[in-house]
């Protein structure tokens, strides 16, 4: 059976022209004009993008003393919703865990996605076993190694293992990744804040200034440089650390910056509402910045010093922040987001002018293909392509609200938000999971996607160079003059 989408406008990272597109066993089969298929779907008035990828979610994760509320299928399915085809999450190894043993549970969690995945695999503790291991995650797809900087005492690594896992990273040809916070400072801010009785969840963005970000990032960014790895830094939230990886790539350096939807669109105000569960439900790490900020993050975004925008869904229920009572420091850190990235980018992005819808597809989807090695099987709308898909209608709106979302959580950050520009419809490998903005998504339809290491190290820079070149010994260490 073939589907056409005929009508629409297609708009690629580079593109933009009219023409049908033709589906195939789950992938594009063509792409011109006068197509015809077994089924139509009228694109007529719409763009016909590229499905979004979010290479930055965590679905049914044990963290905090709890679990994130979205698992893998209701996670997908907003995800879809809202025009995103892929999710790329994270298998996290709790310390002292195996990667292949942390892998295979999280294969046993998505089995019920909606649609395809891959992961990140983390690497939370450092010795001879994670060495090994990565060799084997890399062989079996997963191409990318995430770092925590923060969350001391859990899932933070310090320097000296970032240097060996970020070494080996180069030897395998993937990439390094990093949630930048120096999470020495944010315990003992957070202690003192305590101390001083200031336990309310308005505290969390004290204990986590943007200097704590800006230092983490420049940090991670020169052991990277040593190690001669590429990295990529998770939720860049503020100028401090969005100038540090501008900085890095005026310098040759293959680093990138992904911004959440979520700093771009809400701000610090949000921990200052009268309102207790107002407040809590929006901590996360890093926390939201002020009016400055956003601004340099949007500025990345359109000069492409900024590459990706993701959500970092990380779902808890109100009753769940509530555990953070009394102890801001106890608030499961995490916000969602996957249904609403897409539209809420649209709507203060490009109906805003100020990204184009190419820029839009670009950093939703098309370069977070490429930075993480699975371009132009996703990301792109090209023959051979999987038909991950989305009819996107400029003029259709909505009010952003918990009582319609997919999420499993009881509200939604951006409660209230009027979009205009949502899915006519979304194609994940050609099956359609949105019908005329109603979702019938199919549990377990999802599969995974292995990448390939795309080699890409820091060679380019002088002091990789240096510390990988034979080291002269210049003296023996004996005095000319003897001992
Ligand atoms: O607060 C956040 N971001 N929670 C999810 C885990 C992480 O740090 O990405
Ligand atoms: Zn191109
Ligand atoms: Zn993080
Ligand atoms: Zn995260």
């Amino acid at each position: 059976m073939s589907t056409v989408i005929k009508g629409g406008t297609i708009v690629t990272h580079d593109l933009t022209y009219v023409a049908d597109v033709l589906i195939e066993g789950g992938r594009i089969a063509a792409i011109g004009p006068g197509l015809r298929g077994d089924v139509e779907l009228d694109a007529t008035g719409c763009f016909v993008m590229p499905g979004g990828i979010d290479p930055h979610t965590h679905l049914e994760m044990p963290f905090m003393g709890t679990y994130s509320a979205d698992n893998f299928e209701s996670g997908t399915r907003a995800a879809l919703a809202g025009g995103t085809t892929m999710v790329v999450d994270f298998a996290l190894p709790s310390p002292g865990q195996g990667l292949l043993d942390a892998l295979e549970m999280w294969h046993n969690k998505s089995g019920r996605a909606n649609c395809d995945y891959s992961y990140h695999m983390a690497v939370t503790w450092w010795g001879e076993k994670v060495f090994d291991d990565m060799a084997a995650v890399v062989d079996r797809g997963i191409t990318s190694f995430k770092h925590f900087l923060a969350y001391k005492g859990a899932l933070m690594v310090n320097d000296d293992e970032l240097f060996s896992s970020f070494q080996r990273v180069r030897d395998l040809g993937a990439i390094a990744m990093v949630h930048a916070e120096n999470g020495d400072v944010v315990a003992e801010l957070s202690a003192r804040l305590l101390r001083e009785g200031n336990v309310g969840p308005e505290a969390h963005a004290y204990s986590r200034p943007p200097q704590v970000e800006g230092e983490a990032t420049n940090r991670a960014i020169m052991i990277a440089d040593m190690a001669g790895a590429p990295l990529y830094v998770v939720h860049t939230s503020c100028e401090d650390s969005h100038e540090a990886i501008r900085r890095a790539r005026a310098a040759g350096k293959r680093v990138w910056g992904e911004p959440l939807i979520q700093h771009l669109t809400l701000d610090e105000s949000e921990y200052f509402n009268a309102d207790w569960d107002h407040a809590a439900r929006r901590v996360m790490s890093p926390p939201f910045r002020n009016k400055q900020h956003q601004d340099s993050l949007w500025a990345g975004l359109s000069s492409g010093s900024l590459s990706v925008v993701a959500t970092d869904h990380c779902a808890f229920t109100t009753a769940q922040k509530r555990s953070g009572v009394g102890d801001f420091t106890k608030i499961p850190n995490g916000t969602g987001g996957l249904e609403d990235r897409m539209p809420m980018l649209w709507t203060y992005g490009v109906v805003t002018g100020r990204i184009t819808m190419n820029e839009f597809v670009a950093v939703t989807s098309t370069n977070a293909a490429k930075i993480f090695g699975m371009y132009p099987k996703k990301g792109a709308v090209a023959v051979g392509s999987d038909a991950d898909l989305v009819v996107w209608d400029p003029m259709r709106e909505k009010v952003i609200g918990a009582a319609t979302q997919q999420s499993a959580i009881d509200y939604n950050v951006f409660e209230g938000k009027r979009v205009t520009g949502l899915p006519r419809f979304t194609l994940t490998r050609g099956q359609v999971a949105v019908f005329d903005g109603e979702v019938r998504t199919q549990e377990g339809h999802g599969e995974f996607v292995a990448r390939e290491p795309n080699g890409a190290v820091n060679r380019a820079l002088s002091t990789f160079k240096e510390l990988t070149a034979p080291r002269p010994v210049v003296r023996a260490g004996i005095p000319a003059s003897g001992v």
